[in-house]
């Protein structure tokens, strides 16, 4: 515990003055793709992957520039030659089609400005980068007007200014409140915002990393680590769209999850024995509550042994885990990277045999205590733990599991500093380093052989992987879920701005423990828990062993109907929220997003921490506090549509709006195209032949359009081809409506047969339609929505209007 006298001994501030600091460029030499310059003591590469993306490397003291990234950059080939240098007396001018970056010649600093001539970013003007015995450093210039995003699982506003962030994989378990520092992930990418000109950097170094914001007041921001290089990628925006997506070129996009995952999922540490496992998915299926996954947490194992089941809680864990796909639930099994150190345990004796775990120089196997007692850790840098690890999978794949959830893989330890060791050496297939130079990629390792592993085993199906710590690039491997959050209303409201920054930070596919994971929830924080993440990416309530019953139907009637009632509103959005899926796959830009990125004009969006936005479309404003009816929100500018009441708003206001325990405020904006389809148990249980198309028509708004992506949503058919994508367009004009739907590519066999089209708040009443041509006269018109049904080959509807 923190008391006054802690105020004495913290001492996390790092002096910048005693740093050894580059100086005078001595020379300097163009090269295919970069520019070298050679200082005092010191050189450094400024590498050009596009016309706006570079990589700017240093080397001090007598060691040489290395070009090695860290496993987080992909393999993305990108290369640029074509900028031209000048020099004036005291600076090199270097030119790209994107940017001119100015170097000073007397005391190095960057200048990077756009083609209008229009300073995007700048050094700081004292200092650029420097070093201290291992650290390495960079000083950077504030922006008028600048925000800062990014930074992954970080807690605190939307906004990161002002504070000291660090990057050290870290089992957090005391409460996440905003200034808790470090979490599980480390996620060294920064993005300064401004409306004008925004862009990112990304700090490849997998060392104990700091960002310091303006923690002090000081007129710069600065980023350090504690070993390594300095080695920082530049990500020209202009927009914070496309800071992210260029960000997402260099270290990968999610790639498109099993659509099941999407679902509801439903864990608690843990259930046992199998009765009750029978029991919570007749609960389910009885209730018609729908649920696709169950996760199984660390009680399932014997003596906490990994890839084990405990016989007397689970006799027949194949009969069980049939019986769960028979009802639509998917398996997926917590998985620690710890071995138990038991002689007589198969994998403890494997990777002993082996060399697979890891040690100190001295060949001192590293043992330190997790749940199963002493265990080993598997050294995952090398590459034939983590085909070991991959290879691990099949057994488990073999009788039914779907996904493996990577826990505890900071790696957690317990111990004072809650980790390994950071002496402890890591092989690296040879390039070996301490567990100081590891530490934070050592999750993202354990993924990366666990997805590799599932993927091999489950043939052509898509691999679910869950972790709880990684690095940048994690998105490649698997889902990620912030932790150990409690049961309390100021956790909740965290979740947005984290979450937010997460998806900033290229984790698309990110969520939150629902109903909070230690301490009891209650009723009221369930539903309005259950409410937002319905619409986070991924959807699981979770609990602590000691918490209290949270399954939806514990807290009575009432609260079970409120909270079966958003489940279900995320299965009837699952086709739209695939999609948006499928979007950021492609783009890396999240599916769930800051108002920011679709308003980067409005300054009321630029620290809003508490409403969200599923792509460009809706947005959500959870309610977060308890005994509230109301919630005030901001509606950026245009009009914008009531979910449940198809009430119209204007934009550009504030406004306070009836929010009683069953209802969360969900605004859709008007123009859009959402699809909703019918109520499902869990994906896959019936055929969708009627996908419903809700048009929230406005005569502000006189052209909308959707496309929409569908494939088998499990197979990696689509990775050859087998998918299609529908584009729906629509033009409203004082008299009449067109609405067309165009095939763009069509290799799928889709479930869809018949569109049934909801023109909400028509404002005219209709006087004839034509489907292709044809007029028809089977349609409904009521409350200013007509809606019809056709089938999904007609090309276009025109409606006449009065
Ligand atoms: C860790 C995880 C938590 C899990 C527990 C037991 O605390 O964060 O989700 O339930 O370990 O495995």
């Amino acid at each position: 515990m923190d008391n006054s006298k802690t105020l004495l001994q913290k001492k996390t501030k790092d002096n910048s003055i005693d740093y050894h600091k580059l100086n005078a460029v001595l020379d300097y030499e163009v090269k295919e793709n970069e520019l070298r310059l050679n200082f005092e003591y010191a050189s450094l590469v400024i590498r050009f992957l596009t016309a706006d993306i570079f990589r700017v490397i240093m080397a001090h003291s007598k060691q040489e520039i290395s070009y090695k990234s860290t496993q987080a950059v992909t393999e993305h080939g990108l290369s640029y030659q074509n900028f031209k240098l000048n020099e004036t007396e005291s600076e090199l001018l270097i030119k790209t089609d994107k940017l001119l970056l100015k170097i000073s010649k007397k005391k190095f600093i960057l200048k990077v400005l756009n083609e209008n001539g229009e300073l995007i970013h700048e050094d700081y003007s004292k200092y650029a980068l420097g070093w201290k015995k291992q650290k390495v450093r960079a000083w950077k210039s504030f922006k008028e007007n600048e925000r800062f995003y990014g930074l992954g699982e970080k807690t605190g506003w939307l906004d990161k200014k002002g504070r000291l962030y660090e990057m050290w994989n870290h089992d957090t378990f005391f409460p996440h409140v905003t200034d808790t520092d470090p979490l599980y992930q480390s996620i060294p990418f920064l993005i300064s915002f401004n409306q004008k000109n925004s862009y990112g950097i990304y700090f490849d170094n997998s060392y104990r990393t700091f960002f310091d914001l303006g923690s002090e007041g000081q007129d710069y921001f600065s980023f350090w680590a504690e070993g390594g290089k300095l080695d920082y990628y530049f990500f020209n925006g202009p927009s914070l769209k496309e800071v992210v997506s260029k960000y997402s070129q260099i270290t990968g996009t999610m790639p498109l999850p099993p659509k099941w995952s999407l679902g509801y999922h439903q864990s608690r540490y843990s259930y046992y024995p199998q009765a009750e496992v029978d029991q919570l998915v007749k609960t389910f299926r009885d209730k018609e509550i729908p649920c696709d996954a169950f996760h199984f947490d660390i009680h399932y194992m014997y003596q906490y042994k990994i890839y084990t089941w405990d016989e007397d809680h689970f006799p027949d864990p194949e009969a069980m885990i049939s019986n769960l796909k028979a009802n639509g639930i998917k398996t997926v099994t917590i998985i620690d990277p710890g071995v138990k150190r038991d002689p007589e345990y198969k994998l403890y004796q494997e990777g002993m045999k082996n060399d697979y775990f890891c040690k100190y120089l001295d060949g001192k196997v590293f043992i330190d205590k997790v749940w199963p007692g002493k265990c080993a850790f598997p050294d995952f840098t090398q590459s034939k733990v983590r085909k070991w690890w991959a290879g691990l999978q099949k057994d488990f794949i073999d009788i039914g599991v779907k996904g493996i959830w990577n826990d505890m893989n900071e790696p957690a330890a317990f111990n004072k500093t809650d980790t390994m060791d950071v002496n402890v050496m890591h092989q690296n297939d040879g390039d070996c380093g301490t567990h100081r130079r590891f530490h934070n990629l050592y999750g993202f390792l354990e993924d990366k052989a666990t997805y590799e592993g599932l993927k091999e085993s489950l043939e052509n199906e898509r691999p679910f992987v869950l972790t709880r710590a990684g690095f940048a690039g994690i998105q490649r491997y698997s889902a990620v879920w912030t932790g150990d959050n409690r049961s309390i209303w100021d956790n909740l409201k965290l979740v947005m701005p984290m979450l937010m920054n997460m998806g900033m930070s290229g984790i698309s596919f990110c969520g939150t423990d629902v109903g909070g994971f230690t301490g009891n929830s209650n009723g009221e924080l369930l539903c309005r828990w259950t409410q937002l993440g319905a619409f986070v990416p991924f959807f699981r309530n979770h609990c602590e062993s000691r918490a209290i019953s949270q399954e939806p139907w514990s807290f009575g009637k009432n609260y079970e109907q409120i909270i079966k009632k958003y489940i279900e509103l995320r299965y009837k959005l699952i086709t739209h929220i695939y999609n948006l899926f499928y979007q950021a796959s492609q783009s890396g830009i999240p599916v769930m997003r800051p108002l920011i990125m679709e308003y980067p004009d409005d300054k009321e969006c630029e620290n809003l921490s508490d409403q969200f936005m599923l792509r460009d479309s809706i947005m959500i404003a959870p309610v977060y506090q308890p005994d509230k009816d109301k919630r005030m929100l901001y509606l950026p500018a245009g009009k914008w549509i009531d979910f449940w009441t198809k009430q119209v708003y204007e934009g550009e206001k504030h406004l306070i709006v009836d929010a009683p325990l069953d209802t969360m405020p969900i605004f859709i904006k008007a123009g859009s195209i959402i699809p909703l389809n019918k109520k499902l148990n869990y994906i896959g249980e019936k055929e969708i032949e009627c996908l419903e198309l809700n048009v929230y028509l406005n005569k502000a708004n006189k052209f909308g359009s959707y496309k929409l992506y569908d494939d088998d949503g499990i197979s990696f058919n689509y990775e050859n081809g087998d998918y299609n994508i529908t584009e729906f367009e629509y033009e409203y004009t004082d008299n009449q409506l067109i609405f067309n739907i165009n095939s763009i590519e069509e290799n799928y066999q889709q479930e869809f047969k018949n569109y049934k089209l909801l023109f909400n708040n028509l404002n005219k009443d209709p006087l004839n339609i034509y489907v292709d041509g044809n007029e028809i006269s089977d349609f409904d018109y009521f409350d200013n929505t007509l809606e019809l049904t056709v089938p999904v080959v007609i090309n276009k509807i025109t409606i006449e209007l009065n």
